[in-house]
């Protein structure tokens, strides 16, 4: 079965977030099942920097205002190489800056153009193969490629090729005004509440919702929780209506790239004492806590910052690294001057990540909603507990201590519900309990680094949805 990625960001080319994880690890771990992916991603400067040598298979004359071209490039190495498309369109993507947003941070004026480009790309190359290759599916991520079935249609290739739409987080819809309409060469007839509007707006993500193929999200529990007007932001009722062909599959991480330089839970040992030496923290009897996160209000930091006067009166630590909302940086900066406790690094920066994952002894994911998450599962291969709160794909991930997990030998972590400061709290004292027992713990930490948190069993779930759509038998392999 072949099918085409679709994405707006790819490891380990260009990243925003848990997108770009899942994007850049998908396709190799598809190649065991019988799913060929190639993937499509937008030509920005970085890209093309890092893939000098990728040659043009595909010419567009006039994509939203200027000449495109799709060259032919490399995801991966060796046996885990799969193709990679890239839409090279200067006009909208050399340029300074973010995928999203310029150096000013704000939003780039015409995202609604740039990411149109990426779904009709993806619509063309479906409809008229690229390199003799003709896809069978394409995969669509969020948003940014929720216009693709709309091309498809109008291109009149949506019977032969079908499509899985995506949500990695139902906050990103999309919403532009009724002009797009015009703008995006979108067919007026589509302008309805059937199809993409929403709320008198073109929604994106709507779009790919409502004329895909079928519809997945990156967790199980938050695929439950989207039809709940809780969670579902409005699609509510739009994800509900797509009843069995509405499906949550939970996120794998790379185990190549996530791979523990130790085997035991005593391993970690050395880690940490150079993290404690790189930040400049003092001993403790208590747990080294840390965070790798966008700082949004998505990330349920405000319980965090209240919460960590108990964390340091129990002898914890924290060492955060994130960038995002000001009010949060600022916060988080005020806590490692009020405290000796407490390190912070605002920015983005992926070998700290690794040292903080290796380092920790638990990693703290207090969301207010979470779609999957992916630090608790880096946190869960390293053996550093994740102490999450009791929602989506944090929900399907961790293995609460409670009595019964605990003697049974298969606790992995904490959980907090409801999603308060007070619950927080209630976790941190459960952990540090926890942690004040050592061989409790280290067997927390072997059941956690034992946890199978690669991709098998979702690549294996993702090759069958493929597999239905096409009308091919699961679990076949060609
Ligand atoms: P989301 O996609 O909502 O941001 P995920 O947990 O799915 O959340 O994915 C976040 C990814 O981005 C992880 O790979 C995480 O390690 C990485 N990440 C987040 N913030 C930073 C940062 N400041 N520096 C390095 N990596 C980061
Ligand atoms: C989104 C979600 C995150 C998820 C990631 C990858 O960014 O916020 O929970 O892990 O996508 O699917």
């Amino acid at each position: 079965i072949k099918v085409l990625s679709v994405t707006s960001e790819c490891v380990p080319l260009i990243k925003t977030g848990g997108l770009a994880d899942v994007a850049g690890s998908l396709p190799s771990a598809l190649i065991p099942h019988g799913v060929e992916m190639r993937t499509l991603l937008p030509g920005y400067r970085q890209v093309l920097a890092a893939q000098p040598e990728a040659e043009t298979v595909f010419e567009v004359w006039d994509l939203f205002g200027g000449f495109a071209r799709i060259r032919r490039g490399t995801l991966g190495e060796g046996k885990q190489a799969t193709p990679l498309y890239i839409l090279d369109a200067p006009h909208l993507f050399d340029r300074d800056g973010k995928p999203y947003n310029g150096p000013d941070g704000h939003d780039w004026w015409d995202n609604p153009q740039r990411f149109a480009a990426l779904s009709l790309a993806a619509a063309m190359i479906a409809a008229h193969g690229i390199e003799q290759w003709f896809p069978d599916a394409l995969h669509l991520h969020d948003w940014q490629a929720g216009l693709t079935p709309v091309y498809l249609r109008e291109l009149g290739a949506a019977e032969r090729v079908k499509t899985l739409m995506t949500i990695h987080n139902i906050a990103f819809q999309g919403c532009y005004g009724p002009d797009m309409v015009q703008t995006l060469g979108l067919p007026p007839q589509g302008f309805t509440q059937s199809g993409f509007e929403y709320w008198g707006q073109v929604s994106t993500l709507k779009a790919g919702i409502m004329a895909s193929t079928k519809v997945s999200t990156v967790s199980p529990t938050y695929a439950r929780e989207l039809m709940d007007g809780a969670f579902g932001m409005g699609m509510e009722g739009v994800l509900a209506a797509r009843g069995a062909d509405f499906t949550g599959i939970l996120n794998g991480i790379d185990l190549d790239l996530w791979k523990p330089s130790y085997k035991s839970p005593k391993g970690k040992e050395k880690f940490k004492a150079a993290l404690r030496e790189e930040l400049h923290l003092p001993d403790s009897d208590g747990p080294l806590c840390v965070v790798i996160s966008r700082l949004t209000g998505q990330k349920g930091f405000d319980l965090l910052l209240e919460a960590l006067p108990t964390l340091i009166r129990r002898g914890g630590q924290l060492a955060l690294l994130g960038s995002g909302e000001g009010y949060f940086e600022s916060a988080f900066r005020d806590a490692a001057l009020k405290y000796a406790d407490v390190a912070v690094r605002i920015g983005y920066d992926e070998a700290f990540a690794r040292r903080l994952i290796e380092g920790g002894d638990a990693i703290l994911v207090p969301s207010r909603f979470e779609p999957c998450g992916l630090t608790q599962l880096y946190g869960l291969r390293f053996g550093t507990i994740p102490l999450v709160s009791l929602t989506g794909g944090l929900a399907d991930t961790v293995i609460q201590a409670n009595p019964a997990a605990l003697s049974a030998g298969v606790a992995t972590g904490l959980q907090f519900t409801p999603i308060t400061t007070a619950a927080l709290e209630v976790a941190i004292h459960r952990m540090c309990d926890l942690y004040a027992k050592p061989k409790i713990w280290h067997q927390m930490m072997k059941n956690a680094m034992a946890q199978p948190v690669g991709w098998d069993t979702s690549a294996a779930a993702y090759a069958d949805l493929f597999k239905e759509m096409v009308g091919a038998k699961p679990g076949q392999s060609e």
